[in-house]
């Protein structure tokens, strides 16, 4: 199997379960840890974990004189205690006398609780900040003094401890680990590589795969170097965040083109024939013309308010159209693909992914077989139902195959 998106390994935590060769691919670090600690599930030493966990229970935080390592969007996202708080369990991690698979496992605790100790929430393109936060406050008294009145008040209610839901969280781990100790077990390999799917499937060889289950990133603008932010400044990478968003596949309008770079590399491979016969399947197709025809359209009614939605949509299935074309050639005959996605709509333009993306894959060998329609809770943006009405957005699977040679 091949996760060319991996995220947080969902696909090679299932194959590895069930005795499934996988590949994954993911840029983000945080993804990275959380693979490193699902794939150790059969070797966690029970006894030590519980040792580990009566530890905890009786630890008492003080100060460590270590500070997290804030980047400018993360900055005010804790109460100092609960920073304190983190910074303690993160030294005493360091200094437990643990194997490195369990060190790992906590590190990932640590990372995971990050998000509801804090003042910040994931939602969307953004992180939403709790009005107790010093940045809400310090926003609030600049407001105040230019006699202007508060930002609405946003209050995610008490605040867990963090020891509270280091311990909570360590609990359920617990329990996911019995669960899957007790399956059946089958030797096998997983590899989760560290890098940009654009880049790395053009070096892969050729018929190697024999199926593909995966979920990009949406064409909706949702930034996850934002959304993670938190996540990614503890774990280091707050340096390295730009350069992580201009990698992540183009989902923002703050993405740049990557074509060039892109084009370069194919051409180190050898390869920049199949770099532009890829290039043309995706500029010749007629779909993709007519929906940024209708963009563009809405933009100059004045129905949209970022031209920069423009180029990303463009971009967008540009870059896919690589990795389909990656997928096919990595991929054996007769092997089937499943993409994960959601529709979109941007000035009142509904873009039909599930079915623009297949007709993309189609052009360039696949076999369509099947759209899933997924049931959906989200409707639209409220600002897109405000404007132009409600329409159902469909989130799909669509299954493809690799033909039959
Ligand atoms: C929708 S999530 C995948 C979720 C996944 N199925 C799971 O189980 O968690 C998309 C992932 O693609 C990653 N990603 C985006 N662009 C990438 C790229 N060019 N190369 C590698 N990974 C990328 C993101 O970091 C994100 O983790």
């Amino acid at each position: 199997m091949l996760d060319p998106f991996s995220g947080s390994a969902t696909t090679l935590l299932v194959a590895k379960s069930l005795g499934i060769d996988a590949v994954g691919i993911e840029l983000m670090s945080v993804c990275h840890l959380t693979w490193d600690a699902k794939s150790h599930f059969q070797e966690y030493d029970l006894d030590e974990l519980s040792r580990v966990r009566e530890l905890l229970a009786s630890s008492r935080p003080a100060d460590s004189g270590v500070t997290f390592p804030h980047i400018r969007i993360t900055r005010g996202a804790f109460s100092p205690e609960t920073e304190r708080d983190i910074m303690f369990y993160t030294t005493w991690v360091e200094r437990l006398d643990v194997s490195p698979a369990t060190r790992t496992l906590l590190r990932l605790l640590l990372t995971s609780i990050l998000e509801e100790v804090s003042y910040t929430r994931k939602d969307g393109q953004y992180l939403r900040w709790d009005y107790r936060s010093a940045k809400v406050q310090e926003r609030n008294r600049a407001r105040l003094e230019q006699g202007r009145p508060p930002v609405k008040k946003v209050d995610f209610g008490p605040l867990p401890g963090v020891k509270q839901a280091l311990l909570r969280a360590f609990d359920s781990v617990m329990a996911d680990i019995r669960k899957l100790q007790a399956l059946p077990f089958r030797e096998s390999k997983q590899e989760l590589i560290r890098g940009n799917s654009l880049f790395v499937l053009p070096e892969l060889p050729a018929a190697r795969f024999d199926g593909v289950i995966t979920s990009p990133p949406y064409c909706n603008r949702y930034d996850y170097t934002r959304t993670y932010a938190l996540e990614l400044a503890y774990l280091g990478e707050g340096d390295n965040i730009f350069a992580l968003r201009q990698g992540l596949l183009s989902c923002t309008v703050e993405n740049r083109p990557k074509l060039q770079v892109l084009r370069e590399h194919y051409r180190s491979l050898g390869a920049e024939a199949r770099f532009e016969r890829i290039l043309e399947v995706v500029q010749n197709n007629p779909a993709f013309r007519e929906v940024n025809e209708a963009l563009q359209l809405r933009w100059q009614r004045g129905d949209m308010n970022n031209r920069g939605v423009l180029r990303m949509v463009e971009q967008y299935f540009t870059e896919l159209t690589f990795i389909f074309a990656e997928i096919y050639r990595t991929s054996k005959s007769g092997a089937r693909v499943a993409f994960v996605n959601d529709n979109v709509r941007y000035g009142g333009e509904v873009i039909p992914v599930d079915l623009l993306t297949t007709d993309l894959a189609v052009r360039l060998g696949f076999e369509p077989l099947k759209v899933y329609v997924l049931p959906q809770r989200k409707g639209n943006s409220s600002q897109q139902m405000g404007k132009f009405g409600r329409e159902a957005l469909r989130k799909s699977i669509t299954i493809w195959r690799k033909p039959h040679a």
